[in-house]
C-alpha cells in the first residue's frame, strides 16, 4: 500500500489533499501543529494524525523515519503547513520576517532534507512542496510569506533537476487565493497590522471569488499523477504567471497599482 505524510493536513487545502488521497487507496498520515483539529481531520476520513511542528527538523524527521519503518516505504511527503503573514513592510517586526522564514522555508527544508535520503534509497517517491502564486509574481503586502514563497519554488525546481534519473519526484503547487482558514488567522502570533486583518476581503475584492478546496485539491492530485514540474491553479492563476514570465515589468506595475489602491 502506497504511503504520503501531508504536513499542515489538518485543515485548509492539506486536509482536502489528505481526505482524496485516502479516496485513492493511500495509507496517509497527517502532521499538523493543530492537535484538536488534526484528530479530528483523522477520525472523519481514516487517517493517521501525528502531532508535529515542521520548525523542528529533529521531529520532522522521526515523522517521516516513523512511516517508512512502520509501512516498508514512503510514497509522498507534502511539505505544506504554512501560515500568512502580511502587512505593509515598514510596519513588519524582524519578528513576521522570522516566523514566516521558519515556517513556510524551514519548514521545507526540513522535508525534504529528511525525504530525499529516505526516497533515494528506496529508489522511488515524490516530494510535493506548497508554494504559492505568490512564488511566482510580484506579491505585495506580504513580503515575507512571498520571499518563503519564491524559495520554496526554486528550491522544488532545482532539487526536480538534481533528482531526474535517480527515480525520485519532485513539484510545487502554486495556488492562487483559496478558501480556506488560512487568511483568517493571517499573523499567527504575532502582531496583525491593517493590511493583514483585512487580507481575506481585500483577496475577495481583487479576485472576485476565492477557489474551491475541493477544486484546488483535485487539481493537485492530477499535476502529481502527471509529475507536473509547478501546478498552478486556477487558470486566472496560470494566466497571471504567463503575464509576468512575458512581462516582469509589467507585473510589478499590475502589483503596484493594486497597493496603491489598498493603501487608499
Ligand atoms: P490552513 O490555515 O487552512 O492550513 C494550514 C495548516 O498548517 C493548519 O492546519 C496549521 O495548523 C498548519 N501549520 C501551521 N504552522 C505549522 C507548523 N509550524 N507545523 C505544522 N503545521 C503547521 O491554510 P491553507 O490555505 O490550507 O494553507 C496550506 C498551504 O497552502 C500553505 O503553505 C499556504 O501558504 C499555501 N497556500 C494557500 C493559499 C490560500 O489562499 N489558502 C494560496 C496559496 C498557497
Amino acid at each position: 500500500m502506497r504511503t504520503a505524510v501531508v504536513t499542515g493536513g489538518a485543515s485548509g487545502i492539506g486536509r482536502a489533499v489528505a481526505r482524496d488521497l485516502a479516496g485513492k487507496g493511500v495509507a496517509v498520515t497527517i502532521a499538523d501543529l493543530d492537535e484538536a483539529a488534526g484528530e479530528r481531520t483523522a477520525k472523519e476520513f481514516g487517517l493517521e494524525f501525528v502531532p508535529l511542528d515542521v520548525t523542528d527538523a529533529a521531529a520532522v524527521s522521526a515523522v517521516l523515519g516513523a512511516v517508512r519503518d512502520a509501512r516498508g516505504r514512503l510514497d509522498f511527503v507534502f511539505n505544506n503547513a504554512g501560515i500568512a503573514v502580511g502587512g505593509f513592510t515598514e510596519e513588519l517586526t524582524l519578528d513576521h520576517w522570522n516566523r514566516t522564514i521558519d515556517v513556510n522555508l524551514r519548514g521545507v527544508v526540513h522535508g525534504v532534507h529528511a525525504a530525499y535520503p529516505i526516497m533515494l534509497e528506496q529508489g522511488h517517491g515524490h516530494i510535493v512542496n506548497t508554494a504559492s502564486l505568490a512564488g511566482l509574481v510580484p506579491a505585495p503586502l506580504m513580503l515575507p510569506y512571498t520571499t518563503t514563497k519564491h524559495a520554496v519554488v526554486g528550491l522544488s525546481l532545482a532539487l526536480r533537476a538534481e533528482a531526474a534519473g535517480r527515480g525520485v519526484r519532485v513539484s510545487v503547487v502554486c495556488p492562487g487565493f483559496t478558501d480556506t482558514p488560512l487568511l483568517d488567522h493571517a499573523n499567527p502570533g504575532l502582531p496583525s497590522t491593517e493590511v493583514a486583518a483585512r487580507a481575506r476581503e481585500s483577496a475577495i475584492k481583487t479576485t472576485g471569488r476565492l477557489y474551491s478546496v475541493d477544486r484546488l485539491a483535485a487539481d493537485i492530485l492530477r499535476g502529481v499523477a502527471r509529475n507536473q514540474a509547478v501546478i498552478v491553479a486556477p487558470a486566472s492563476g496560470r494566466a497571471a504567471w504567463r503575464a509576468a514570465r512575458l512581462s516582469p515589468g509589467g507585473a510589478v506595475r499590475v502589483a503596484g497599482l493594486a497597493t496603491r489602491r489598498l493603501r487608499g
